[in-house]
């Protein structure tokens, strides 16, 4: 782990014991996310992306979701798209969306750049893994 990781991991528990964790485990009652102008504790932004689901995801990403491998170590974008921008190819870039595309993965046929997205990357991930995963992706995207 290097230290960028661990700065952000502490930050995220220090986030995480400021919030009150009430807004776990409702995956259907999350609809489209607000993006939040601030990212401070009381402007969460969605309520199904909590700080310790993003901490989470980012384990994922760099580990068993093979992510980093086709969208770069920072999502900065390499065989696969940019993560970190506001520019979509396939969707709105809600977090529902993300969750949606990162169980499906893109088909060939539907990729734009003709190189297709395996479903949930090629790992073997439990739906709570996409959905950490698809946190992260969201929070880099939404600050
Ligand atoms: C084998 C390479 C590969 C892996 C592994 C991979 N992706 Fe992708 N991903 C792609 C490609 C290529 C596209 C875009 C396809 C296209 O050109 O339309 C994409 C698209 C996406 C999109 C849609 C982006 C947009 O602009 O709409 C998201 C979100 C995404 N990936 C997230 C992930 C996450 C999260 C993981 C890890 C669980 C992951 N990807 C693993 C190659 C990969």
């Amino acid at each position: 782990m290097n230290l960028a990781t661990t700065v952000s991991i502490m930050a995220t528990l220090a986030l995480t014991t400021a919030v009150p964790l009430v807004a776990q485990g409702t995956p259907e009652k999350a609809t489209t996310p607000t993006p939040s102008k601030t990212d401070s504790a009381a402007a969460a932004p969605a309520a199904a992306v909590t700080p310790e689901l993003i901490a989470q995801g980012e384990k994922i990403y760099s580990g068993p979701g093979n992510c980093y491998a086709c969208h770069g170590s920072k999502a900065e974008g390499s065989v696969g798209p940019n993560l970190t921008d506001s520019e979509w190819v396939h969707s709105k870039g809600s977090f529902e969306e993300i969750v949606a595309q990162v169980t499906q993965g893109v088909p060939k046929e539907k990729a734009k750049s003709g190189i297709a997205m395996p479903p949930k990357g090629g790992g073997t991930l439990s739906e709570d893994d996409v959905r950490a995963v698809a946190a992260y992706v969201y929070s880099l995207s939404h600050k």
